[in-house]
């Protein structure tokens, strides 16, 4: 049986960046200059930027040729669906304004001591209101020195992921509704990727602890994407990599240039495991 291509994925992950004036412009621009065949595009602004970015990528100008537009997507949301939790934002006020969320970004994990289980809880929240999730994990520089880069992956997935029902975390007909990023903390912001091989070996790792979850097909289904000081100079290093689908920009994601390069990049991958997939399929008997 052919295996099911991956989505080739490039989320711009915006952080604390862009007033909604400044976000619907930034918006419009990047999907103008990002329109490439066979890449999800994926724009994560503040909360109080959703409904303008979603406005500024409404229309046909943001469109690949092949029709696909670009998703909106938040940065976080709260575990409960409804309560007394000044400031926080719930999934169903999400629902309409945008169609992904990240969760368990390290910032939040460091910044808001977010534990695996909340996260997953998050998941589960986030998943309830219909919001396709990208799930962050990664390690500390100490860990990766101390050679538990690995285990402590492992753990986060397996943590983030206990409570949910690996059967309704598969890919819908519009995409999947789990992707995983692989975000090492130590290259978050400081210029200093990870390396290909390491990214590849870690999302062997992650779809290793999918597999044991009960993820269907070993956990080939899930993207995994690489973050981390991602740029339009280094992307290639991670999408020459079989085993990784695309990437969560931050830095480089609030820079049109960038993000042409990036785009552009990720979708050469996508145009060559669509041509891998028609020859396959052409191969069967
Ligand atoms: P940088 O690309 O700025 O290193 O940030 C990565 C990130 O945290 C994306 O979520």
């Amino acid at each position: 049986m052919i295996h099911p291509m991956r989505p080739v994925i490039v989320a711009g992950n915006w952080k604390m960046h862009t007033t909604p004036a400044e976000a619907g412009d930034l918006a419009r621009t990047i999907g103008a200059r990002t329109r490439v065949d066979g890449v999800t595009r994926v724009l994560c602004p503040p909360f109080v930027c959703l409904a303008a970015v979603g406005a500024a990528v409404s229309g046909p100008e943001v469109a690949a040729p092949d029709g696909t537009g670009i998703a909106v997507g938040a940065q976080d949301v709260h575990h409960e669906l409804a309560g007394a939790y000044t400031g926080s934002t719930s999934a169903a006020m999400l629902a309409g304004l945008a169609t992904w969320t990240i969760v368990g970004h390290s910032e939040r994990r460091r910044d808001d001591c977010e534990t695996d289980e909340q996260i997953g809880r998050k998941l589960l929240a986030a998943r309830s209101a219909g919001l396709r999730v990208i799930l962050c994990v990664g390690e500390q520089l100490a860990d990766r020195d101390a050679g538990r880069a690995v285990s402590v992956v492992d753990r986060q997935v397996r943590g983030c992921l206990a409570a949910a029902d690996p059967g309704a975390l598969g890919a819908d007909a519009d995409g999947p509704r789990l992707t995983i990023a692989y975000e090492p903390v130590w290259a978050i912001g400081t210029g200093r990727n990870a390396r290909g091989a390491d990214a590849a070996e870690m999302a062997g790792a992650i779809r290793a602890a999918l597999a044991s979850l009960g993820f269907a097909n070993a956990g080939e289904d899930i993207p995994i994407l690489y973050g981390g000081s991602v740029s339009s100079a280094n992307i290639d290093e991670f999408m020459t990599e079989p085993s990784i689908d695309g990437a969560l920009v931050g830095g480089a994601s609030l820079k049109p240039d960038e993000m042409a390069g990036i785009v552009a990049r990720a979708g050469l991958t996508a145009q060559g495991r669509a041509a891998g997939l028609a020859s396959r399929r052409k191969r069967r008997p």
